[in-house]
């Protein structure tokens, strides 16, 4: 039998295990459409929750706000994205399948054509002899495929709307009732975590290429006079990132290591707003247990910075398959406050006080949340030294914290196990309580999803009020009173002790006997 893919074997543990699901699966789904089961919604949540502490709760500046997802057509003629939120489509002559032109070219042949226009694209199909992937038929002269899904708002209506293809539109539309209403002062940003839409032509790569997915971005407003006096300036400057930059990919070269200081003195990085969020994506993306090797700012060439954009730096991450952006950082300048104040007719200057009103301009970090779930599956997946597969996820994004579980359901073990669970449900511990089957087997399972600890209630419980601490990295166990287990798990969690440390204060059990 051909073995697995390790993409193969994700999708196969995120379809069992509660974690993601093909979307109307029942009815074979349209593609590009996907949702979190049980398990994983909550590693979405809790990387949502870090999301927010990094870049919202961290700042004294940053608003959080929640948008519509469908906005009408007039914001989407302003933002341009009607005229240019296009991809280049090609289609077979003989069966009929469609196809991105860029994507099919840099399949079949290798090589980069961002930025080359439909004429340019069908003279490299014709010269390379680029044809249907399905069934090696003809390839149609690319045409321009709007990505926005259209509707129509009200029941008799002719007002188009447009289900948003970025979260980015609602914070520009509100941002003078933002400014006004929180007496926001420059800098500030908005944040904002929600669905966008965007009506790929070929969905791929279970959560790379979706048709539904979620973004979190940060508008940051600045005055451009300012851009370069960035309040932590000193702190950062010294901080190194990886760069690819326009120079090494002409040269097909590698990212190159650099401070942040040099990155802006060599004029690689535009400007410290872009260079702040360069270090504050970095340690995210390590939080997420992604390492410092896996990914690097590629310095967008100018034919692929999008039509609203000065400088953009994509966080790129190595997947198995290939490379992908996950985090887009944009320069939009004031490119959409001063689309939207003239389509709109509306201010959207705020006051710069000894300056007079001016209209900010924008720094943007946009995060894929589904692209980072699914670089955080691959990069946490372990398929060796068990019998079963596991997932070594960071404490903080675990779907749960401990798994109690009494080791037989008799007793009374299990009525102690259930009252423990309730007991540290109420301490603020994210526990998940399982008693069926036998004890390896949920062990099993729970590595499967990657709980870090299993709290097991056996005999001794019952004669000393102790339980076991089981965790999940090393497969060993320790004993603990019962008093105790709530705030011991809140400190491994917290990571206040290290595994190592609170083995050396208490009694180590059967160590490694799986
Ligand atoms: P790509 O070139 O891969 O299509 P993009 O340049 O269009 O990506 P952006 O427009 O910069 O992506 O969007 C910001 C972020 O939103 C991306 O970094 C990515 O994480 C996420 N994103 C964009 N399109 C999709 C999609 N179709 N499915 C899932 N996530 C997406
Ligand atoms: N807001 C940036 C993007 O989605 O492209």
């Amino acid at each position: 039998m051909k073995k697995k893919s390790l993409q193969e074997d994700i999708v196969d543990v995120c379809l069992r295990r509660g974690i993601i699901f093909p979307s109307a699966e029942i009815y074979n789904g349209p593609s590009g459409f996907y949702e979190f089961g049980p398990v994983g919604e909550s590693i979405r949540q809790n990387i949502i929750q870090l999301w927010q502490e990094a870049f919202v709760n961290a700042e004294n500046n940053v608003y959080e706000i929640s948008g519509s997802t469908i906005l009408p057509e007039n914001v989407f003629e302003a933002s341009g994205h009607l005229e240019s939120f296009n991809d280049p489509l090609t289609q077979c002559e003989g069966c009929k399948s469609m196809f991105r032109a860029d994507h099919i070219i840099e399949e079949q042949v290798g090589i980069n054509v961002d930025g080359k226009s439909l004429a340019e694209l069908f003279d490299i199909i014709k010269e390379k002899n680029i044809v249907c992937n399905t069934c090696k038929g003809v390839l149609t002269m690319p045409r321009e495929f709007n990505m926005m899904f259209s509707t129509t708002i009200g029941p008799v209506s002719d007002k188009t709307g447009y289900l948003r293809p970025e979260t980015a539109q609602n914070i520009f539309l509100n941002f003078r009732r933002i400014s006004h209403s929180m007496r926001a002062k420059l800098p500030f940003g908005v944040a904002q975590i929600g669905k966008a839409y965007r009506n790929e032509i070929s969905p791929r790569n279970f959560l790379i290429r979706l048709r539904e997915f979620e973004q979190m971005e940060i508008e940051m407003f600045v005055d451009p006079d300012e851009i370069n006096n960035h309040t932590y300036w000193d702190d950062i400057k010294d901080f190194e990132v990886r760069i690819l930059t326009r120079e090494a990919q002409q040269k097909n070269g590698k990212p190159k290591k650099m401070t942040l200081e040099q990155g802006i003195t060599d004029k690689i990085i535009h400007n410290q707003y872009m260079a702040y969020y360069m270090f504050k994506e970095s340690l995210f993306v390590q939080d997420l247990g992604i390492s410092e090797d896996q990914f690097w700012f590629r310095h967008l060439l100018e034919n692929q910075t999008a039509h609203y954009s000065k400088a953009n730096y994509d966080l790129e991450i190595q997947f198995p398959f290939g490379i992908v952006e996950c985090i887009g950082l944009a320069y939009r300048t004031d490119y959409d406050l001063i689309k939207h104040a003239e389509k709109s007719k509306t201010n959207m200057q705020i006051n710069v006080p000894g300056k007079g009103n001016i209209v900010p301009h924008v720094i943007e970090p946009s995060f894929g949340l589904n692209r980072l779930v699914y670089a955080v599956l691959l990069n946490s997946y372990i398929s060796e030294g068990r019998e079963w597969t596991w997932f070594k996820f960071p404490k903080s994004i675990a779907p749960w914290e401990a798994l109690i579980t009494p080791l037989m359901k008799k007793d009374g073990m299990d009525e102690t196990a259930e009252n423990l669970y309730w007991d540290l449900k109420d301490q603020g511990i994210d526990a998940i309580y399982d008693n069926s089957g036998n004890i390896g087997k949920r062990y099993a399972r729970n590595d499967e999803v990657g709980v870090p600890f299993c709290i097991t209630v056996d005999y001794d419980t019952l004669k000393d009020e102790t339980v076991t601490i089981r965790d999940r990295d090393t497969t060993e166990q320790i004993r603990v009173s019962m008093d105790e287990v709530g705030s011991i798990i809140r400190e491994l969690i917290l990571e206040i002790i290290t595994w190592e440390e609170i083995k050396e204060e208490t009694e180590v059990l059967n160590e490694n006997t799986e």
